[in-house]
Formats: structure tokens, sequence, C-alpha cells
């Protein structure tokens, strides 16, 4: 059975002091409350606040995750991050194609791919995030831009490779912004996303991929989110830097 996924993507916010205070108060909560079965919480924090977590999360209450990686294997770039370094950290996830990412950094699908590629040569799960802009939508052309981002992005890997692989869905109008897909488009959205995977690998690939909705979840809304059949949880931003809001979000499976 495919996992529930609540993975929150802290961006560039908090202060040392502030991380380590949202990862003590999770901790806190996750002690009087258990997360539901099958259920997988992963934190997403900046670079230099990823050791911290990962000796919180030698407790195990959830899975240490990067918000990016550089997509070659070491070498004379200065300011980036390999993904060998990442695994020698613990790091077990690692966000790939964020739309801020696509949008400020310039990330195409060849990087996306190039990212990906790395990282599971370094046994990392990579996130990888998909989405069409409001403009796209608008024309009606969610579809053709997803295809395209999932083909280009993930479909020169194995099976066996497609395997690691976890999919988030944030249609870029909904990031930030309060406004969130209704149930029905997230839902059509990661049917449409399982059937291209199906396609490509078969079915039982498709069945075994988690695929997370992400765009302004909240613990108001994640519960009719969650409930349909191909939401298999979701990929946080705002609401991941409040500890009670974050587990609260978890526990809405
Ligand atoms: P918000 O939850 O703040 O809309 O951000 C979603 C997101 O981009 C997670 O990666």
């Amino acid at each position: 059975m495919r996992k529930n996924i609540v993975a929150g993507n802290w961006k560039m916010n908090k202060r040392f002091d502030e991380a380590d205070e949202l990862v003590s108060g999770i901790m806190d909560l996750l002690e009087k409350q258990e997360l539901p079965q099958n259920t997988l919480m992963i934190l997403c924090p900046p670079f230099p606040y990823l050791e911290m977590c990962t000796d919180y999360s030698n407790d195990s209450y959830f899975a240490i995750g990067a918000q990016n990686v550089n997509d070659n294997d070491r070498g004379a770039y200065t300011g980036e991050v390999s993904a060998e370094m990442l695994n020698s950290m613990e790091v077990e996830y690692c966000i790939v194609g964020h739309s801020e990412r696509r949008a400020y950094y310039g990330e195409t699908d060849a990087i996306v791919a190039r990212k990906v590629d790395q990282l599971i040569k370094n046994d990392i799960r990579p996130i990888v995030c998909c989405g069409e802009v409001l403009e796209e939508r608008e024309g009606n052309k969610q579809f053709e831009v997803v295809r395209r981002q999932i083909t280009d992005g993930l479909f020169h890997l194995s099976a066996e490779q497609f395997a690691n692989i976890v999919i988030a869905y944030e249609p870029v109008w909904a990031i930030g912004t309060g406004k969130t897909a209704t149930p029905a488009q997230a839902q059509e959205m990661h049917a449409f996303i399982r059937g291209l995977i199906a396609d490509k690998y078969g079915k039982e690939v498709a069945e075994a991929t988690s695929i997370l909705y992400g765009g302004s979840c909240k613990p108001t809304n994640a519960k009719e989110l969650f409930a349909n059949p191909d939401v298999d949880g979701g990929l946080i931003g705002g609401a991941s830097l409040q500890a009670e809001d974050f587990v609260n979000i978890a526990m809405a499976f």
C-alpha cells in the first residue's frame, strides 16, 4: 500500500532558534498523539538546519528532506550542495522542481531530470513538483503542462528507479495565495498523473506512487483534500511553520 505523506516545506523561513522551537513543538505534539497508520511526516528545512533536524529525527517521529540539490556530482560549484553531501547527513528526501525554483532560478525539466538522477544515485528519494500557472489553467493547458513536466523530468527512469519517486502536484496559482484547488480539481489532476505513470510503468508502479497536493493546504481543508482516492497527502508551505497546524494536517487522514 502506498504511503500517506505530509511534508513541510519551510522555504526560506525562520532563524535557527525558531526552527529548533518548531521541531521540538512538533515532537511534543507527536508524543501526545500518534500519527494515523501508514502516515509519514517529512520536514524540509533550509540547508543550515538539516543537521539539527536529523538529530531530532533519530527519535523517528519524522523523516528529513532538503529543499534543493545541485545536479553535478561535486567540485567547483560555489554555494551549492550535492546529493552525496545530503546522503552523508542522513537526509532521506529532497524536493525538486518546485515552482519557485522553476520561476526564480531557471530550473527546467532537463535540470529536474539531472537532479533526480543525482538523488537516486545517492539513495535519496526525490519529491518532484509539477503544476501549472494561472494562465495555463485558464487556457485549459494544465494537463499538457503537467504531462510535459512529468514526462521530461521523470520518464527516463527505469521502473525500479521510479519506485523511489514521490510526486507533488502544486498548482502555482494556489501557492501562498490562500486559494486552494477544489478537492475535485486536485483529484482530477492526481488521477491524470497516476494514469500517465500507469501508461509508462504499469498499474502496479502507478498504484504504489504517493502523489501529494500542495497549495494553501491548511488544517481546515486538509481532510476534504486527503479524502480523495488519488490524493496521498500534502506538501505544505505556510501551515508547516506552525507546529500545531502542521501536526493537525498530518492527523487529517
Ligand atoms: P503554501 O502551503 O504556503 O501555499 O505553499 C505550498 C508549497 O509551495 C509547498 O511546497
